[in-house]
């Protein structure tokens, strides 16, 4: 089989890692293979922030907790979640969030384990590098093509990882507290974040990175004509 059906099939989204670093090599040639994503009108609208810096990762990570724990719920450039959740996605939601508890043993009503499960997302499930993706306001100020290509952008960078035996986990929960690591990032005025996506060496030992959410049929999500 395609090394590239091979990547699809066996990435999933792992969330427990090694104490063990993405080689600097290896992260450039991820990121270079990624590049080649396409986009509209080629305007390679992703603008990207690789940062390994354990320092400058504690910093943003303690930034988000620190709004998360004065009852802040989000500090962001782009909602990225639906703001209102209809069927069939609202159910798929709860059905993959449940799964996850129940495999971990965490109680429907148990708040507090929950939220710091979610938290977790803030010290990057102990991986040691975080991408940062950011794009020009401008791009995406009455537009949206520019989230169709860093979209792309981001299954590359999964799919190379795959390919150099790195494994990863993409982040919603950081495009949240976007407006708080530009900040703590200091980056240019005119860039908002997207998203992140860890990168590491999954821990094959945590139970957490067992986890295979179910994927729609063809059928059910498919119509050919
Ligand atoms: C844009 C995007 C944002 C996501 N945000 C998060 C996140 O913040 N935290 C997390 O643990 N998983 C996050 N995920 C992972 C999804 O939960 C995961 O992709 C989905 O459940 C399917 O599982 P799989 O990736 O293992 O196939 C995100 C995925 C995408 C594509």
């Amino acid at each position: 089989m395609s090394s590239v059906i091979n990547a699809l099939n066996n990435r999933s989204s792992k969330r427990a890692y090694l104490n063990k670093p993405v080689p600097r090599d290896i992260q450039e040639k991820i990121l270079e293979a990624a590049g080649k994503t396409p986009s509209g009108a080629n305007m390679q609208p992703w603008v990207t922030y690789a940062v390994s810096d354990p320092a400058m990762l504690k910093k943003i990570g303690d930034a988000i907790i620190e709004k998360m724990d004065a009852g802040i719920e989000h500090d962001q450039f782009i909602q990225y979640y639906p703001v209102k959740w209809v069927n069939p996605y609202k159910k798929r939601r709860i059905v993959t969030g449940a799964g996850l508890y129940k495999l971990m043993g965490v109680d429907r009503k148990d708040n507090e384990t929950r939220i710091q499960m979610w938290k977790d997302n803030f010290r990057w499930f102990g991986a040691q590098t975080v991408i940062f993706v950011f794009t020009d306001k401008a791009n995406i100020d009455e537009a949206q093509g520019a989230f169709i290509d860093c979209g792309a952008y981001m299954q590359s960078i999964m799919l190379a990882a795959q390919d150099f035996g790195v494994d990863s986990c993409p982040q919603g929960s950081t495009t949240e507290f976007g407006k708080v690591i530009a900040k703590e990032l200091e980056v240019p005025e005119n860039l908002a974040l997207l998203y992140s996506i860890v990168l590491g060496y999954a821990d094959k030992d945590a139970k957490i990175n067992t986890y295979q959410p179910q994927k729609v049929s063809l059928q059910e999500s498919v119509t050919f004509i």
